[in-house]
C-alpha cells in the first residue's frame, strides 16, 4: 500500500490505530494478529478483515474506515511533515539552564522532553515548537502573552507553566510541570472503558481546573484525554493551558495538506464554526472526553476529520447509556448536556457541572442536568440545532420520563379510575331498579 510505513503493515497500523481509538483492546488485537500468524506471510493481508471480524475484534466498516485513517497519517505530506516537523531533542539540548534527559513524547505541536532546571535543581518538562513557528510574528507574540499569562495561574489540577524562551537553536520553547504518571489517553488506551465512578473523579478535577482557568479569563480550547494528565497519586492535571497554537481551531484540528494537525474528536461546533468561543466550549472537550472514558467511543466519528466535524454540528449524540448500558442515566444526562450543540444549552459554569458530577457520585440525581423534552426552536443556533437536537431530545424521553409527564400519567389513570367506579354504581342503580 502506497500510505504504509516502510517500518509497518497496513495491518499492523489498523491495530494500533484501533487500539488508539477505544475501538478494541491491545489484547484482543494482539490475540488476533496471533491468529493471523498461524497464515502464510504473504497470506496474511488477505485474511486480515476475515480473522478481525470473526473474532469480533472490529467490524469490516470499522476496518474499512480505519484504513482510510491510517493512510491519510501515512500519507507522503504527512511524511514530509508538511513543514511541520517536530525538533529534535539533541538540537533542545542547547537550552542555556537546562539539562535535557529523555524524550518524553510529541504532539502536533512539538516535542517534549524532561529537563532539570539547573538553577532549582527540578525537573520540568519542555515542549520545544517546531522551527516553523519562528516566522510567524503573530504566533509568537501570542506565544508569549499566553505563556506569561499562564504562569499567574496556579490550581492543583492545572500543570505550572513556568518559562518561556527562544533557544539558540531558533526553536521556541515552553517550560512547564512535570508530570509523572499516564494520561487520560493512555488509560482508554489499556481499560477501553474507564470505570464510571473512576472517570467522574477525574471529569471532577477536570471541571475543578476549567473553573479556576475560566474565573482568570482563560478558555483552554482543546480539553481532551491527551491533555489531561495523571499524576502518581492520581491528582489529574490539566495540560497545555496556556500554550497557544497555530491557526484556528478547525486549523488545529483539521488536516494540513493532507496531514491530520490534532484531532476533531473533541472539538465543539461553535470552534468548528469559527464563531466566537466562549468557556462553554471547554464544557464540550470536556464532555466529549468524558463520553469516550465512559463508552470506549468517540463521540462521533468518521473516515475523514471533515466528516467528524460534520458531525459535530448535525448529527444526534448517541446518549452514551444507549452504548454502555451499565451506565447510570444521572451520567449520561450530565454528558448529553455538556455535549449540547448550542453552547447556550451547555452548563451555565464549571461550578454548575462540579455539583452534578457529586450528586451522580453519591448515587443522586443531577439537579442542572434535565431529560430534554422540547425540541429547540427552529433555526435556534443558524442550524447548530435542528433536528439533530430533537433526536436527542426524544432519546431522552424515551430514557427517562420527566417528572411533568408523570404527574400527567398519574392523573390519567386517576380519571380512568373514577370513571370506571361511576359507571359501575350506575349499573348496579339500574340493575336494582
Ligand atoms: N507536563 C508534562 N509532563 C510530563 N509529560 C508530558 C507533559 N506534557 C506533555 N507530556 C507528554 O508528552 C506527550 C506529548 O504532548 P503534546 O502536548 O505535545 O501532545 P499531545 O497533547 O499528546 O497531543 P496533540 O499534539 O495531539 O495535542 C504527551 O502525550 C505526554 O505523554
Ligand atoms: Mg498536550
Amino acid at each position: 500500500m502506497a500510505g504504509a510505513s516502510a517500518r509497518h503493515s497496513v495491518e499492523t497500523l489498523i491495530g494500533r490505530a484501533a487500539v488508539e481509538r477505544g475501538m478494541a483492546t491491545r489484547d484482543q488485537v494482539l490475540a488476533a494478529f496471533e491468529v493471523l500468524k498461524a497464515f502464510p506471510k504473504e497470506e496474511r493481508a488477505a485474511n486480515f478483515i476475515q480473522v478481525f471480524v470473526q473474532r469480533g475484534v472490529l467490524s469490516a466498516e470499522q476496518i474499512e474506515q480505519l484504513r482510510g485513517w491510517v493512510s491519510e497519517d501515512e500519507s507522503p505530506a504527512a511524511k514530509s511533515g508538511s513543514g511541520m516537523a517536530a525538533p529534535t531533542v539533541s538540537s533542545a539540548q542547547m537550552i542555556p539552564g537546562y539539562e535535557i534527559i529523555k524524550k518524553l513524547g510529541a504532539g502536533a505541536m512539538g516535542t517534549v522532553v524532561l529537563a532539570k532546571q539547573l538553577s532549582l535543581d527540578r525537573m520540568v518538562a519542555i515542549k520545544l515548537l517546531p522551527k516553523k513557528f519562528a516566522s510567524d510574528a503573530q504566533y509568537i507574540d501570542r506565544f508569549y502573552k499566553e505563556g506569561r499569562a499562564a504562569a499567574r495561574l496556579n490550581d492543583p489540577n492545572i500543570v505550572g507553566a513556568y518559562d518561556v524562551g527562544q533557544a539558540p537553536g531558533g526553536e521556541y520553547f515552553f517550560v512547564m510541570e512535570f508530570i509523572d504518571g499516564d494520561t487520560v489517553f493512555d488509560r482508554i488506551q489499556a481499560k477501553r472503558r474507564i470505570p464510571e465512578r473512576e472517570a467522574i473523579h477525574i471529569a471532577r478535577q477536570a471541571a475543578s481546573a476549567l473553573k479556576h482557568a475560566h474565573a482568570k479569563g482563560f478558555i483552554h480550547r482543546d480539553v481532551k484525554p491527551k491533555n489531561l494528565m495523571i499524576n502518581k497519586g492520581g491528582v489529574v492535571k490539566l495540560a497545555d493551558l496556556g500554550l497557544a497554537r497555530a491557526g484556528g481551531d478547525t486549523a488545529a484540528a483539521s488536516e494540513e495538506k493532507g496531514k491530520i494537525f490534532g484531532t476533531p474528536y473533541y472539538i465543539s461546533p461553535e470552534q468548528i464554526r469559527a464563531r466566537d468561543v466562549t468557556p462553554a466550549t471547554d464544557i464540550y472537550g470536556l464532555g466529549a472526553t468524558l463520553y469516550h472514558m465512559v463508552t470506549g467511543r468517540v463521540p462521533f466519528d468518521g473516515t475523514a476529520p471533515k466528516e467528524v466535524m460534520q458531525k459535530h454540528l448535525r448529527d444526534a449524540l448517541v446518549p452514551p447509556d444507549q452504548i454502555a448500558t451499565d451506565l447510570s442515566g444521572g451520567l449520561s444526562m450530565i454528558i448529553e448536556m455538556m455535549m449540547a450543540k448550542d453552547p447556550r444549552e451547555r452548563y451555565h459554569s464549571a461550578d454548575d457541572l462540579i455539583e452534578d458530577l457529586d450528586h451522580v457520585a453519591e448515587g443522586e440525581s443531577p439537579v442542572h442536568a434535565r431529560p430534554k423534552f422540547d425540541p429547540p426552536a427552529a433555526g435556534g443556533m443558524d442550524g447548530l440545532g435542528g433536528p439533530a437536537d430533537g433526536q436527542v431530545a426524544i432519546a431522552a424521553v424515551q430514557r427517562a420520563p420527566s417528572p411533568w409527564s408523570t404527574t400527567m400519567g398519574i392523573v390519567i389513570l386517576a380519571l380512568l379510575g373514577v370513571s370506571v367506579a361511576a359507571n359501575l354504581v350506575m349499573v348496579m342503580l339500574l340493575m336494582r331498579r
